[in-house]
C-alpha cells in the first residue's frame, strides 16, 4: 500500500541491504530506483543515507531497525539518533518495519524510531505474523493522520477495505491476558532453540561458520568460511532433499557466501539433526 500509494515509478528509495524488503519483487515491479544501505553489525550507517540522498534525492527508507531479517543486528543508539538528523534535516520519510520487537529474549527491544519521530516522518508498521499467526494477515500502522487516511481511502477503493474477521479475532487475542502469556512463553522458547542451533553449529561446523547471535527474532545470520558455496542451488538442493532448508544470502542481497537458518519452527532437538543434514550437504558438495 505504501509504494503503491506513496511513491511513483522512478522514484529513489534506500533498502537495507541484506534484508528481507530487497528479497521482495515489490520496489522493483513499482519501477522504483532501488539503492542498497549495507547493514553492519551496528545497524546502517547514517553517512550513507546522506551519501545516497545527496545524489540521488532519496523519497523513501524501508528499514527493519530491530533484529533486523536475516541479519539479526539492531540500529545502535548512537545510529538512530544520527539517522533521525538526518531524515529531519532532509525531509526523508521512513518506512520502520518492526515484526519482531516483540520476540525480544529479555522482554526490552530497543524502543522503535517511531518513539522519537518529532517531525512526523516515520510510518511505523507492525505484524501479528511473527508473534501470532501469519495466517491472519494482520498488521498495523502508525504514521500521520492524513497519510492513514490516505492508505485506508485506496485500500477502501481497491476491494472495500480487508475482512473484519481476522481483525476481530486479533483485536480478541491482544485484548486478552493470555496473549501476554503467549508472547512470554515465545520468547523463552525461541531463545532456547537459539541456544540449541548455537550449540550445534559450534560442536558440528567449527571453523566453517561465523555469526553473532541475535537478541530476538527467528533467524540467525551465518557467514560461511568453507570452502563449498551455499549460494549454489545444488548445495541448497542436497540440503533440501536431506531434510533441511535455508535462505542463502544472496536472495537478500548479501554479497558474501552466506545462509539465514530459521529456528522458529523445529522442535526441541531436532535442530541439531538439522546442523548434521546441513553440514552432509556443505561438505559434500
Ligand atoms: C522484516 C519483515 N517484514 C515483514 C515481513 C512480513 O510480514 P507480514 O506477514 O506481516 O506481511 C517479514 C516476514 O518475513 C519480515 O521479515
Amino acid at each position: 500500500m505504501i509504494v503503491q500509494c506513496l511513491l511513483n515509478h522512478g522514484d529513489a528509495v534506500g533498502v537495507e541491504t541484506p534484508s528481507y524488503c530487497f528479497s521482495l519483487p515489490l520496489l522493483q515491479s513499482a519501477g522504483l530506483r532501488v539503492y542498497p544501505l549495507p547493514v553492519g553489525p551496528a545497524g546502517i550507517d547514517p553517512d550513507d543515507v546522506l551519501r545516497l540522498h545527496r545524489r540521488h534525492r532519496l523519497k523513501m527508507l524501508f528499514l527493519n531497525p530491530n533484529f533486523q531479517n536475516p541479519t539479526g543486528s539492531v540500529l545502535s543508539g548512537e545510529r538512530r539518533a544520527a539517522l533521525l538528523r538526518i531524515a529531519e534535516k532532509e525531509g526523508i520519510p521512513i518506512v520502520e518495519d518492526d515484526p519482531f520487537s516483540l520476540t525480544a529474549f529479555d522482554g526490552r527491544p530497543p524502543l522503535p524510531l517511531k518513539a522519537e519521530d518529532a517531525g512526523g516522518r516515520i510510518l511505523y508498521v507492525g505484524s501479528l505474523s511473527k508473534i501470532a499467526a501469519s495466517g491472519l494477515r494482520v498488521g498495523w500502522l502508525a504514521g500521520p493522520q492524513e497519510i492513514v487516511s490516505r492508505l485506508a481511502d485506496a485500500r477502501q477503493q481497491m476491494d472495500f477495505g480487508m475482512s473484519v474477521i481476522p481483525q476481530w479475532l486479533a483485536a480478541k487475542l491482544i485484548e486478552g491476558a493470555a496473549f501476554d502469556r503467549q508472547i512470554g512463553r515465545l520468547r523463552v522458547r525461541l531463545a532456547e532453540r537459539l541456544d540449541e542451533l548455537r550449540a550445534s553449529l559450534d560442536y558440528h561446523l567449527p571453523g566453517l561458520v561465523s555469526f553473532e547471535p541475535p537478541g530476538g527474532g527467528l533467524n540467525l545470520w551465518a557467514k560461511w568460511l568453507g570452502a563449498s558455496d551455499p549460494r549454489q542451488l545444488r548445495v541448497l538442493e542436497r540440503a533440501m532433499s536431506a531434510g533441511v532448508a535455508y535462505v542463502p544470502g544472496q536472495v537478500f542481497g548479501a554479497e558474501e557466501p552466506s545462509l539465514r537458518l530459521c529456528y522458529a519452527k523445529p522442535d526441541a532437538g531436532q535442530i541439531e539433526l538439522g546442523v548434521m543434514r546441513l553440514k552432509e550437504a556443505l561438505l559434500r558438495s
